[in-house]
C-alpha cells in the first residue's frame, strides 16, 4: 500500500473529491482526519471508514478554526505527515453580476481558506519524513472563465500560493513536497450545483450533462476517485522528486 505511515488531514473531507481522497487514502494504508463544515456527512464518512478515520469541524476562513482542528488531529494521531486542501465552493457569475460580497466570500473559501491550510499545515508537517501538501486547484485556474470570475481568480491564486510554499519548503530544507491538482469537471455535488442551474434555465439533465463532457477530449465527466488517484501519487513517495507543479486531471481539457 502506498500510504502506509501516512497521517493526512483533508480539509473538504465530507463531500466530493475530498470524501474520495479518504477513501483512497485508507485504502492506501492512511489515517486520515476529515475536516468539512457538513458535520453529519463528514461523522457518517469517518464511521464507515473505521478506526483509520476520524472527523473534526473546520471552518476553513477562520484561523482559530484551522488551529482548533489541526490540534485535535494531532491529539488523536500524534503527528500529520500530509494535508490536503480540498473544501472549496464555485457561485458561476461574471465581471458584471459578480457582487464585491461574493468575490470576497469566494476568496475566502478557496484562496485564503487553502492560504491557512498551508500555514498550519507547514506548522504540523515540518520535521516529519516524507511529507506532502496538496491544494485542489482547478483547470478554471489556469483557463479562465468568463462566467467564473471569482473561481477563476481565486483558483489561479491558490496556482502561484502552492509555487510560493513549495519554494519555501524547499530552500528550509523541509522534507515537504506541495503540490496542486487541476481538476477539470469531476460528477460531484458542486457540478450537481452547475447541472442544477443549467435544468433551471431550461435544459435537460442529459443535455447540460453532455456540455460540460464534450469540452473535455476524454468527452466525458471526470469520476471523483480520478482526482482522488492523482492526490494519493502526490501524497506518496512514489512522487519524491516532484514539487511546485500543478496537475491537469481534465481529460485532456488543458491540452
Ligand atoms: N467538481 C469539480 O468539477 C471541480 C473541478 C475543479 C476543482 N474542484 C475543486 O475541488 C474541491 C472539492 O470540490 P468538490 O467538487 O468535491 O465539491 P463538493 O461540494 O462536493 O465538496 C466541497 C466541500 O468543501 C466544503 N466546504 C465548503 N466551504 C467550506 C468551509 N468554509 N470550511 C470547510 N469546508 C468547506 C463543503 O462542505 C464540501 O464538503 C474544491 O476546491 C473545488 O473548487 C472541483
Amino acid at each position: 500500500m502506498t500510504l502506509n505511515g501516512k497521517i493526512a488531514f483533508i480539509s473538504g473531507g465530507a463531500s466530493g473529491i475530498g470524501a474520495a481522497t479518504a477513501r483512497r487514502f485508507v485504502a492506501e494504508g492512511a489515517r486520515v482526519a476529515l475536516a468539512d463544515l457538513q458535520d453529519d456527512k463528514g461523522n457518517a464518512l469517518a464511521r464507515e471508514l473505521g478506526d483509520a478515520a476520524f472527523y473534526v469541524h473546520l471552518n476553513v476562513t477562520s484561523e482559530d478554526s484551522w488551529r482548533a482542528a489541526v490540534d485535535a488531529a494531532i491529539k488523536r494521531f500524534g503527528g500529520l505527515t500530509t494535508l490536503v486542501n480540498s473544501a472549496g465552493i464555485s457561485v458561476p457569475a461574471t465581471i458584471e453580476q459578480e457582487s464585491l460580497e461574493g468575490f470576497r466570500r469566494t476568496i475566502a473559501i478557496n484562496l485564503e481558506g487553502t492560504f491557512l491550510g498551508c500555514k498550519f499545515g507547514v506548522a504540523a508537517l515540518k520535521g516529519q519524513k516524507g511529507a506532502a501538501i496538496i491544494n485542489v486547484a482547478s483547470t478554471l485556474g489556469a483557463k479562465a472563465g468568463a462566467i467564473f470570475v471569482s473561481y477563476s481568480a481565486s483558483k489561479g491564486g491558490v496556482r502561484m500560493l502552492t509555487r510560493a510554499v513549495a519554494l519555501h519548503c524547499a530552500e528550509q530544507g523541509y522534507d515537504i513536497r506541495v503540490n496542486a491538482i487541476l481538476p477539470g469537471a469531476i460528477h460531484t455535488e458542486m457540478v450537481e450545483g452547475y447541472i442544477a442551474a443549467g435544468i433551471a434555465a431550461g435544459g435537460t439533465r442529459e443535455a447540460v450533462i453532455e456540455g460540460f463532457a464534450s469540452v473535455h477530449p476524454l468527452k466525458r465527466l471526470g469520476r471523483p476517485h480520478e482526482p482522488a488517484d492523482a492526490i494519493v501519487f502526490l501524497a506518496s513517495d512514489q512522487s519524491s522528486y516532484i514539487t511546485g507543479i500543478d496537475l491537469p486531471v481534465d481529460g485532456g481539457y488543458l491540452a
